[in-house]
């Protein structure tokens, strides 16, 4: 493989929250949902599956599944749901985690840009848990359980690379806490 700089992609991909009205391309959106299906698993398992909405009343309704942390759903081009089959894996929230960031640098490598909107163990108005309205709403089966939504569309909004300077190093400890 030739080298590739994927430190320029770590440090430019940022959580986007504001999008144009401009559609996806069929061939980006394939991509993203390639780079999640590519993702690695426990035990090669693939507990995942991939709900894709672009329906703008669908987006709006799930927008509202939390009181707050879920606007983006309603103004993103499309919608991924992160979901998997918990019969196949004890460990799918890693799982889908692993495809979920995937998927995010997937998009921001296209230029896309993408936001996580967490579901699992998030809730909505009279503390109803977000999962169940979705799975309702979606008719997902009852042997899967839900992660969150990753967001996707053209950017309407600035924001500026992680600035290298300020990586966290303290975190990292060498040979002993
Ligand atoms: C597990 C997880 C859950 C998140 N949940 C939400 C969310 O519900 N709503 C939201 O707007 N952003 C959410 N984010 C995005 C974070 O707020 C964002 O990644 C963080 O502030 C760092 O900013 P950056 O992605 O631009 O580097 C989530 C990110 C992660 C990794």
């Amino acid at each position: 493989m030739d080298k590739i700089n994927f430190n320029h992609l770590i440090l430019n991909r940022r959580s986007i929250r504001r999008y144009t009205a401009q559609e996806l391309s069929a061939d980006d959106v394939k991509l993203v949902l390639e780079a999640g299906l590519l993702a690695p698993t426990s035990q090669n398992s693939h507990p995942w599956h991939f709900i894709v909405i672009d329906d703008k009343e669908m987006l709006q309704r799930m927008s509202e599944v939390r009181t707050m942390g879920a606007g983006p759903v309603a103004r993103c081009a499309v919608a991924i749901v992160v979901a998997a089959d918990t019969t196949l894996s004890d460990v799918w929230v890693e799982d889908c985690s692993i495809a979920a960031s995937y998927m995010q640098l997937q998009a921001a490598a296209l230029g896309l840009g993408s936001c996580w909107i967490q579901i699992r163990g998030r809730f909505g108005a009279d503390n109803i848990p977000a999962e169940e309205q979705l799975m309702d709403m979606l008719g997902i089966p009852e042997h899967v359980n839900i992660e969150c939504i990753i967001t996707l569309g053209y950017k309407d909004e600035e924001r500026k690379p992680l600035d290298p300077s300020k990586t966290l190093w303290e975190k990292v400890h060498i040979d002993r806490w």
